[in-house]
């Protein structure tokens, strides 16, 4: 066995890129497999000796075509979508790199950078001193969160660990699962985290979230923690947080809006105001992974009060935080040690793009999913669920079951789109979240479903 050279594995890699690529192209959503064909497909066994070069990238490119191609233009199927090509070159760039952002003497500039980018997130969110940091993703963002909430409740909990009673969240009944998960983590318990009603467009109801919160107070129990969604992750609506904020203010709690998917609208003047009163919350996720199409995973953690991240989450280990100038090693302020350097694609995109660019984008995929909402109102095949508020369209069929048109449709290799379900009703979640497509592709989307639809009804 020889050793492959870097020059050598990036050229195989170009290659082997290239190729998917152009596969992507002829046959943009991979057949489907059975988790056991792919026994038989590759060779994924690992044995006591290594294997040759020539083997090696063969088995990378068979790898990357046999993985579901979520950045085509056929796949609709997840809160995320297509490809940047300035992001991807910093991606790249990223693992040649190969460095950590734990502290300022490995990752340097890489420092600047995510402190230029959180500036930058923080000023849109609204927050004049808040402080930020980048996390493996929303769910981990919001995590932390809910982290700080609690030890700020009671500042004994960081040292000595919970003992006080019920502390209790509440989140609507659209919120992202992470909420209750993260609260089975951090020892809240799932069952003291409140499912709020939500309104006809899938909005936190007001007076349910007051009812609970009483209610608790009532029966002595601590709530601490309020999470307002912007941008749910099935119909995209978004929970009023100026209103919530009231109620937060009112009763003491920490108020997060978790802005996966929604945060990137402040960048938009058109479509920012469905935020109104970001800047009243106490923290804020916001997924660059989502609507701005940096590549997975982007996810920033803001904070309203500086200082905070630093007091729950750094720790003494002076064989690593060895700066002066304490701030600049961000691993006093992360969940993690080791920590991917995330922060050079997504400013890739605002260098590249620049900020109206990245509104441009924003507001197309807002356009899109209006166009797709009014191709399934004109259509008597289709019925809308709701209106969009954002970038999901989701509607049903007239007879055929949701769930059959996206199976057939994935197995058939037309399309990958996912269903839900929201106040009893299953449909399609078709999601806009690639700003390569136009009106066409939204066409050709439909033309596919009643194809399915077509098809299923013949039996
Ligand atoms: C509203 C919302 N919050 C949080 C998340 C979790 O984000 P991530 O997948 O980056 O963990 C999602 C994911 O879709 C989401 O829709």
């Amino acid at each position: 066995m020889t050793i492959v050279k870097i020059e050598k594995a990036i050229d195989e890699f170009a290659e082997i890129s290239k190729i998917f690529l152009e596969e992507e192209c002829k046959e943009p959503v991979l057949k489907y497999h059975r988790v056991e064909d792919y026994e038989k497909l590759i060779d994924l066994s690992l044995k006591k000796e290594g294997c040759s070069e020539a083997v090696f990238f063969n088995l990378l490119k068979d790898i990357s075509l046999l993985t579901p191609r979520t950045s085509s233009k056929s796949f609709f199927n997840q809160l995320f979508a297509g490809r940047s090509a300035p992001c991807l070159s910093a991606e790249l760039l990223t693992v040649v790199l190969n460095t950590t952002m734990h502290t300022y003497k490995v990752a340097g500039i890489q420092v600047l950078i995510e402190k230029k980018i959180v500036g930058e997130l923080l000023k849109r969110v609204g927050y004049t001193q808040g402080e930020g940091l980048m996390n493996p993703g929303g769910s981990l963002s919001n995590m932390v969160s809910m982290m700080i909430a609690r030890n700020e409740k009671d500042e004994t909990i960081l040292n000595e660990g919970l003992r006080r009673g019920k502390f209790i969240a509440y989140t609507s009944t659209e919120s992202h699962y992470s909420v209750r998960k993260n609260a089975g983590i951090l020892g809240i318990g799932k069952n003291n985290v409140r499912t709020i009603k939500s309104d006809y467009l899938g909005r936190m109801d007001l007076d349910d979230l007051m009812a609970e919160i009483k209610k608790d107070l009532l029966e002595g129990n601590h709530p601490f923690y309020i999470n307002a969604t912007a941008g749910t992750t099935v119909l995209g609506a978004f929970d009023p947080i100026d209103e919530i904020s009231k109620v937060a203010k009112k009763y003491n709690l920490w108020l997060h809006t978790d802005g996966a998917l929604g945060g990137s609208a402040l960048l938009s003047q058109q479509h920012k105001h469905l935020l109104k009163g970001s800047e009243l919350s106490d923290s804020f996720t916001w997924n660059a992974h989502k609507m701005m199409n940096v590549p997975l995973t982007a996810s920033f953690l803001l904070i309203q009060k500086k200082g905070l991240l630093k007091k729950h989450l750094s720790e003494e280990a002076d064989y690593l935080f060895q700066e002066e100038k304490e701030e600049l090693d961000l691993g006093n302020m992360s969940i993690q040690c080791g920590r991917k350097v995330d922060a050079l694609k997504v400013w890739a995109a605002f260098k590249y793009y620049g900020i109206s660019g990245m509104e441009n984008r924003i507001n197309h995929l807002f356009s899109l999913a209006k166009y797709a909402a009014l191709c399934v109102e004109q259509d008597p095949l289709f019925k809308l669920f709701r209106r969009p508020e954002s970038v999901n369209v989701c509607f049903t069929i007239n007879g055929v079951d949701p769930v059959m048109i996206c199976q057939y449709l994935h197995k058939k290799g037309l399309l990958m789109v996912g269903y839900s379900k929201a106040k009893g009703t299953t449909f399609i979640r078709m999601s806009c979240l690639n700003a390569a497509l136009n009106t066409k592709d939204i066409d050709d989307f439909f033309s596919h479903v009643k194809y399915a639809a077509k098809e299923i009804s013949k039996g």
